[in-house]
């Protein structure tokens, strides 16, 4: 699928985070569409270090990368002498994924030194290489502020959150100091699909719930969960949006989910009919403070600016995903 009439066949493309969910699916789908693109992935992959939440405090995983033809750099972006192992490329097109995606770490300093200061490097390596940046901010830039979510009305309410804004802040600023660059924020709702299942307890509800359900226990939701909505996006719109993020009608960020909220209990009630099981719902007081309890992307912007045009509802996404969700199940996922 082209989702655009930009040839990347001959162009050379770094994918930072490209270990893991997002940016796994970015190097494959260049792979497959531009045999002739030259890939880098720069990720520092897993090691066994756990942040205080008990999560990795990196998702990358190798398995993501089976069948990946192109470089492979193991690589930490806080990290400057790494960052040089990036100087014998001239990078044509940079999508930026990688960071400390768990919303759940609350150690300010370590979010803001990976996401933040970083991205000072990542721009400057796009400037001096001349290259197109598309970058990954975060629907946790709203915080709870109320639906639809529009860009330029954010108020974090994590450092994640906050970490996402301020790098969009940045990118506006160095985008305004350098008007000839092309720099895109893309901010990314719930997304789902193959490749997160080594995100584990981040990954989505949509995988989690899958597995309960094979497992043959009854799904466990949140008390309230039909009244609990989010904009979950397939992972094939996200990469539609990145592509599409390359040739921007202007500079900017710009709300990547479908527009259209589902309920948690929609999750639970479509993957049991999907999967042919009838275990009802069981329900749970929901003990996580702060929580979102209804996302909705307001992407008219991402529709006239990126001509960004999601293709899969839920019901679609799905029944593209539950076969990965079956070959999954009961597989290790360290
Ligand atoms: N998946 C979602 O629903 C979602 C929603 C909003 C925003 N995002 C953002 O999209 C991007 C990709 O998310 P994802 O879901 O693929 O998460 P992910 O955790 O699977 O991918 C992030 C990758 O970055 C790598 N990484 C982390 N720290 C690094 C470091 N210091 N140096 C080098 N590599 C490092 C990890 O190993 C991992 O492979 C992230 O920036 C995330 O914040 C994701």
């Amino acid at each position: 699928m082209e989702y655009s009439n930009i040839n990347f066949n001959n162009k050379t493309i770094l994918i930072t985070g490209g270990a893991g969910f997002i940016g796994s699916n970015l190097a494959f789908y260049f792979q497959d569409n531009f045999p002739d693109s030259n890939i880098i992935v720069f990720d520092c992959f897993r090691s066994e270090l756990t942040f205080s939440n008990g999560n990795l405090q990196s998702f990358g995983h190798y398995k993501n990368l089976i069948d990946f033809k192109g470089d492979v750099i193991c690589g930490n972006i806080n990290n400057k002498n790494d960052l040089l192992l990036l100087k014998k490329y001239n990078f044509d097109y940079i999508f930026h994924q990688a960071a400390i995606s768990d919303t759940r770490v609350y150690d300010q300093e370590v979010v803001m030194q990976t996401n933040v200061n970083s991205f000072y490097d990542i721009l400057n390596i796009a400037k001096d290489n001349d290259a197109v940046l598309v970058y990954a901010s975060s629907a946790a830039t709203y915080g709870s502020l109320s639906s639809p979510q529009t860009v330029g009305q954010e108020s974090p309410e994590n450092p994640y959150g906050f970490s996402k804004h301020m790098m969009d802040q940045i990118a506006y600023r160095f985008s305004n100091k350098n008007p000839n660059m092309t720099i895109v924020g893309l901010k990314f709702f719930n997304v789902y699909g193959p490749r997160e299942y080594y995100k584990a307890k981040t990954s989505s509800m949509v995988i989690q719930l899958g597995h309960q359900i094979l497992d043959g226990n009854t799904p466990k939701l949140f008390e309230s969960s039909d009244q609990i909505l989010r904009d979950f996006i397939y992972i094939d719109d996200v990469v539609q949006a990145n592509i599409k993020a390359c040739s921007p009608k202007i500079n900017g960020v710009y709300n990547v989910g479908t527009g259209v909220p589902r309920s948690f209990q929609d999750i639970a009630d479509i993957l049991q009919n999907e999967l042919g099981s009838n275990l009802g719902t069981e329900y749970f007081p929901n003990p996580l403070k702060g929580y979102q309890m209804h996302t909705q992307a307001n992407i008219d912007s991402s529709k006239k600016y990126l001509d960004f045009m999601p293709k899969y509802s839920l019901e679609e996404g799905f029944k593209d995903y539950i076969s990965e969700i079956k070959r999954l199940h009961g597989s290790d996922n360290k």
